[in-house]
Order: C-alpha cells, then sequence, then structure tokens
C-alpha cells in the first residue's frame, strides 16, 4: 500500500460558524488540521478583539476532548474598526490576520469596507507592526460581470492598496483565476495566496452544466477550466507563496437548495483525501507537504507543527458520508466525483 507521511496540515481559510453549526463542524476540521484561521463573517461579525476571544473559547469548548487544535483569529474590517484594539489584539497574540471583505460582496459581508479610505489608517497601522491583511479579492460593483470581479478588484483595488503600502502584507485569499495566481507570482514580497481544494477540483461547468448545482456554488465562484489548471500548477509548484486554505463553509441545506441559495462548498471533511488525489494525478504528491502544512506557517511567520500525519492509499474507496447531521440540520459535503482512495491515519 502506497503511504505517505506529512507535517500535521493547516488550514488557513476556514468558516466555523458558531452555536449547533460550529458544534456539528469543528470536529471534521481538528480531526486533520492542526491550526485554522478562523473567518469572522459572523452574525454580528467579531469586529473587536474582544469578540474574537469570546468566539476562541466558544470554539475551544466544542472542539471534542481528545483533538489538539488552535484557532488562529481574525477580525472583520469595518470603516469603524479601532486601530489600537487592533494592535492590542496582535501584541496579546490573540489575532493572527484581518480580513477584509469588501461590502456586500459574499455571506454576512454587508458591513465590510465600502470606501478603503476610511480603513487606510488602520491598514497603516497593521503595515507598522506586521500584522496581515486577508483579503476577499471581488469587486462588488454590479456592472462588473461576476466572473471578472476577481481580476478587476487586482487591478482597481488590491493594487492600489499595495502600491499605497508596499509594506502591507496582504493574504489574496481564494484565488480563482490565472490573473489571481499571476499578480501573485510577479509580486517579490508581502504577498501570497491561498487556493481552496474545491477549486483545484472544480470548474464552473460542474455549477451549471444539466442544472444548477447549489452545492458546486461558492464566492469567488468557480471560473472556466483553464483558470483551474493554473490554480493546479501554483497549488502543487511547491512555491512558498501558495498555501491550503479550504474556505469549508458550511450552509444547512434549506439554505443551499431553494431560490437564491449561499455561497458556501463543505469539505473540511474529506479535504486531505482529495488533495492527495489531486496531488497524485499532477505527479506531486512529495509537493503536498508544502502545500498544506509548511508554507502557510512560514508565511504567518510560525512553526510548522511537529507531528507528523499519513495518507495511505487504500485499494478500495473511502465512503465520506454525503451530509453531516447537525442540529442545525444537515449539511451536504462535497462531492469530488471522483473516488477518493487516500485515507488520513
Ligand atoms: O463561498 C463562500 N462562502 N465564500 C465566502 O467568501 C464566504 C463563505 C461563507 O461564509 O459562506
Ligand atoms: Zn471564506
Amino acid at each position: 500500500m502506497k503511504t505517505i507521511s506529512i507535517r500535521r496540515p493547516d488550514d488557513w481559510h476556514l468558516h466555523l460558524r458558531d452555536g449547533a453549526v460550529l458544534a456539528g463542524v469543528v470536529g471534521d476540521s481538528s480531526r486533520h488540521f492542526g491550526r485554522a484561521i478562523i473567518m469572522p463573517n459572523l452574525v454580528p461579525p467579531v469586529v473587536t478583539t474582544q469578540d474574537a476571544k469570546a468566539y476562541r473559547d466558544r470554539i475551544l469548548a466544542a472542539v471534542p476532548a481528545d483533538h489538539r487544535f488552535e484557532p488562529l483569529m481574525t477580525l472583520y474590517l469595518t470603516e469603524q474598526t479601532n486601530a489600537d484594539d487592533v494592535e492590542e489584539g496582535k501584541r496579546s497574540g490573540l489575532i493572527t490576520a484581518v480580513k477584509l471583505y469588501p461590502a456586500g460582496a459574499t455571506t454576512n459581508s454587508h458591513g465590510g469596507v465600502r470606501d478603503l479610505d476610511k480603513v487606510m489608517p488602520v491598514l497603516e497601522r497593521m503595515a507598522r507592526i506586521g500584522l496581515t491583511l486577508c483579503v476577499h479579492g471581488e469587486v462588488t460593483t454590479p456592472e462588473v460581470d461576476i466572473f471578472d470581479r476577481e481580476a478587476v478588484f487586482i487591478e482597481e483595488k488590491l493594487d492600489l492598496i499595495r502600491r499605497r503600502l508596499p509594506e502591507l502584507r496582504v493574504t489574496m485569499e481564494h484565488v480563482t483565476t490565472k490573473e489571481g495566481i499571476d499578480y501573485i507570482l510577479a509580486a517579490d514580497r508581502n504577498l501570497a495566496g491561498s487556493i481552496t481544494t474545491h477549486h483545484l477540483i472544480i470548474n464552473r461547468n460542474d455549477i451549471l452544466v444539466g442544472g444548477i448545482r447549489p452545492h458546486y456554488f461558492c464566492l469567488p465562484v468557480a471560473k472556466r477550466e483553464h483558470h483551474r489548471q493554473a490554480l493546479r500548477k501554483a497549488a502543487t509548484s511547491g512555491d512558498q507563496r501558495f498555501f491550503l486554505g479550504t474556505d469549508s463553509a458550511p450552509h444547512v441545506d434549506p439554505l443551499k437548495e431553494c431560490a437564491c441559495g449561499c455561497a458556501g462548498i463543505y469539505t473540511s471533511i474529506n479535504t486531505m483525501s482529495c488533495l492527495a488525489h489531486v496531488f497524485e494525478e499532477e505527479n506531486a504528491l512529495d509537493r503536498l507537504e508544502a502545500f498544506a502544512s509548511l508554507n502557510g506557517p512560514a508565511w504567518y511567520g510560525l512553526p510548522a507543527n511537529e507531528e507528523t500525519i499519513v495518507l495511505e492509499k487504500q485499494p478500495d474507496p473511502i465512503v465520506y458520508p454525503a451530509k453531516i447531521d447537525t442540529d442545525a440540520g444537515p449539511i451536504t459535503v462535497f462531492d469530488p466525483k471522483f473516488p477518493l482512495h487516500w485515507a488520513v491515519r
């Protein structure tokens, strides 16, 4: 049987939600991952260091007793964010990054940023203290086609922020386009990108061909095939600037299977099996560790996890549940549409 051993992976972009959903999903992350950057788009959002501390406590209380898992907290940037509070969050070790959601870009982003000028003082402070800005890189201008929103954001917003503040460390989250990959490759410092599991596997046909498939709908939306190929090349290249951020984003089924379904794909439970499959397909199993376990901590200035996990290729496919049950309702698990043979031991 083929096996590989890698340092325990981390997830550099994760939605855990709160309450019954948190209780239902957190074990799927903490089973395989040592740490995760936790997204702050709760209702209401995690805007202050105080909010982040309380949320961190709720997450830790929900982690199964036999798992060890460190939630790395983020703050949701608003036009009212207080730079002193952000600095205090970083100084105390609680806050790993601040998240920029352009207002209206995605789930619970209405409290996000409309006018970048209004947050420049906070971004300046972050540049000074070396705190990373995690960016949801899509414009929300109604005239811009949804498939172009990432490329336009890079041109019109991200490049502007980076030229005004070259010292600011920026993570372009869930990169979905070749333009995004090329923009990261062209930067010599202070820019990195996370890539999701599902964007390595699906393209936009998976959402729309033969009927609307709500469980393949997420934001940024999956793009054309040549973009998926660019993401695969970057993820499997070993380049330190690219690392895993699953963007696993659970919504209970009734919120996805309806006339106006939520964006988000739930991959926490089978991400490592999916990734091993993808990396094997790309003849890059030897670079899975860099992508899932080494490049992320290096970017965030943290040590890699000491422990290792073993991935084992089994003759029979591993059967993951089609849905997980939570006290808030069922959540459909990402279906990669190929059999998964890599098990995590
Ligand atoms: O698909 C997504 N779901 N993309 C996001 O940016 C947010 C996330 C969520 O919170 O549901
Ligand atoms: Zn997300």
